[in-house]
């Protein structure tokens, strides 16, 4: 059989634009051949993945395990090598998962390993697993992006908020099942309710999540709702710290980071000719302006791409009343930078209904007043902003007393649960949008359709 390629991944640091000083350095070095070191294995737990910079070359994978356990990597082959005789071996980085568990109740005392793997082929299938000698996971999957400009599509979902998860599994699996080779999902924050007092909505929404992320990349970001608590009272969040939030989620090492790696991530992937960019609204207010400059420096280093997405849990416009939180901190820091590049869609969660704009270019200084009143003819250099929706049991009434029902071209309810598919073609972005059936299970209701034409830049 034909083996696949690898290299070490490059130095980290050099991806670093903003932000990453303090960032723990993770190369992933691959190993041919592993001893049987004669250690007890235990199954890998709580297995997440995402794109490197570049989903055509690069993938991560992070998993937790018992703290100290030995030999943990990444297994690679193709699917032809169904018992992985000629995987490649990609060595895990290891960091400790060092919390309280008084904060955190019966979350383990588990190490926490990851691995970046780079120089995959693109286009092509694999298959991997994480683990250790007799204790291995389950069979993944993953398909390496063209690297071209292919046409592909991808599913966007958000806030599951919820110590259980079984309508966060419907909504995605009636996203597969409304386009079966969509390439990944993005879930917009608020993966579980209060991460900080009910662990076991970690174990919920990664065993949740282990039925898809099998097939699909499911890349996130970070939501208040994720956002560590630190023992404090409920909905007292500490904005910037992601503690436990990075040891069930995984991104690539390419964005900007407030602190260090215990703290919240953005980051970016390139797919095909699309810019995909996560960016992390859940920081302190001051961190607001230096992910900006890091966020300009992406879209200067990425100025070829033909689409620019992105991505976040609290944006910029909400949906229901007017006692605004973050989002005149993403009005001042990013709308100015959207327009300015003429960014295509902006998708985000948080407000629990569906909206979605005209394309606008705003420049960042408007005040609530002018949204009420601002000019939403569309303008064919603007951006897209798209409210997602919810996929768990929690959904908001919309709201009609204040700017957005002037903002918003189109509004729904997101009950039962939605999700927004993007199809990228060679001219256009073509987005639709739909929500679960209440009545019969695994129907879809059109709630918007709508392309975006690609621009000149
Ligand atoms: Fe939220």
């Amino acid at each position: 059989m034909k083996k696949v390629k690898f290299l070490l991944i490059g130095i980290i640091s050099a991806l670093c634009i903003v932000g990453c000083g303090n960032q723990t350095s993770s190369s992933s070095r691959v190993i041919e051949d592993y001893e049987d070191d004669g250690s007890e294995h235990h199954d890998p737990m709580y297995i997440t993945n995402n794109f490197g910079s570049d989903a055509a070359s690069e993938l991560v994978v992070q998993w937790q395990n018992i703290d100290g356990s030995t030999n943990q990597r990444v297994q690679i082959t193709t699917p032809d090598d169904v018992d992985f005789t000629y995987a490649h071996n990609v060595e895990a980085s290891y960091r400790k998962l060092d919390i309280d568990t008084a904060k955190v109740g019966e979350y383990d005392k588990n190490g926490v390993y990851r691995a970046e793997i780079s120089d995959l082929e693109p286009g092509k299938q694999y298959i991997y697993r994480v683990g250790a000698n007799d204790a291995w996971s389950d069979t993944y999957y993953h398909l390496t992006a063209e690297g071209d400009s292919s046409n592909f599509s991808f599913t966007v979902a958000s806030d599951p908020q919820s110590p259980a998860h079984t309508e966060m599994s419907k909504t995605l699996n009636a996203a597969n099942e409304y386009d079966e080779d969509h390439r990944f999902f993005f879930l917009a924050g608020d993966l579980v309710d209060d991460i900080g007092k009910k662990p076991a909505e970690i174990k919920s929404y990664t065993q949740a999540a282990s039925e898809f992320n099998k097939y699909k990349i499911i890349a996130t970001t970070q939501g208040n709702h994720d956002t560590y608590e630190n023992n404090q009272p409920n909905n007292t969040y500490k904005f910037s710290q992601a503690t436990i939030f990075n040891t069930f989620t995984t991104f690539p090492n390419n964005g900007f980071v407030q602190d260090d790696v215990t703290k919240s991530n953005s980051y970016y992937f390139r797919y095909n000719n699309l810019l995909f960019v996560s960016l992390n609204t859940m920081v302190t207010d001051d961190a607001y302006a230096p992910q900006a400059a890091w966020l300009r420096n992406v879209l200067d280093e990425q100025s070829d791409a033909d689409y620019i997405v992105a991505t976040m849990h609290i944006g910029p416009f909400q949906s229901e009343n007017d006692s605004e939180w973050k989002e005149p901190n993403v009005r001042k820091a990013f709308l100015g930078i959207f327009s300015e590049y003429k960014v295509d869609a902006v998708f985000y969660g948080h407000d629990h209904s569906y909206g979605r704009t005209n394309p606008i270019a705003l420049t960042g200084n408007e005040t609530v007043n002018d949204l009420k009143i601002f000019n939403t003819t569309p303008n064919e250099d603007g951006t897209v902003f798209s409210m997602v929706g919810a996929t768990g049991p929690k959904f908001y009434d919309l709201g009609n007393n204040s700017y957005q029902s002037n903002i918003f071209s189109v509004r729904s309810d997101a009950r039962p649960g939605t999700f927004v598919n993007v199809q990228v073609n060679d001219d256009e972005l073509e987005i639709n949008a739909f929500k679960l059936s209440t009545t019969t299970d695994g129907e879809i209701i059109p709630i918007d359709s709508y392309s975006i034409p690609k621009k000149n830049r």
